[in-house]
């Protein structure tokens, strides 16, 4: 499988902000990689756990930094994140219940999980504040 590569496409030019998304996309690769090599499942259910608790921590970085600089559509942004995180959260139990890894598909859902909000609403966010930090 290919690996989510870093390219300007995806910055979203707030260094601190770019740097907390190359660090997900890099968990995101050892998680695919760890499925497609059929690693033990603890292991593929730690690095799981690691990219659900890194991206949750990710977000309040960046909703710290909008409340900080008044960013407009925060309130939106916020929920869009707790939607995210509840979806993540949502998948990441029932591989636990079912002990199984991720399928392709459920790879693919994490991948946009991942790249969609960066795409979208993290573009217009990071826009606002590369003008004002
Ligand atoms: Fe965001």
């Amino acid at each position: 499988m290919k690996d989510l590569l870093w390219d300007k496409t995806l910055s979203v030019d707030v260094p601190e902000i770019d740097q907390d998304h190359r660090r997900l996309l890099e968990l995101f690769n050892r998680l695919a990689h760890a499925v497609a090599e059929a690693e033990p499942q603890a292991e593929i259910e730690a690095i799981m756990d690691e990219l659900i608790s890194c991206t949750a921590w990710h977000f309040r970085h960046e909703e710290r930094l909008m409340d900080k600089h008044g960013v407009p559509g925060r309130d939106e942004h916020r929920a869009e994140h707790q939607d995210l995180i509840n979806s993540g959260r949502a998948l990441q139990q029932q591989l636990q219940q079912s002990s199984r890894p991720p399928s392709a598909q459920e790879i693919e859902f994490l991948e946009h999980w991942l790249t969609g909000h960066i795409y979208g609403t993290d573009m217009a966010m990071g826009a606002h504040l590369a003008e004002v930090m």
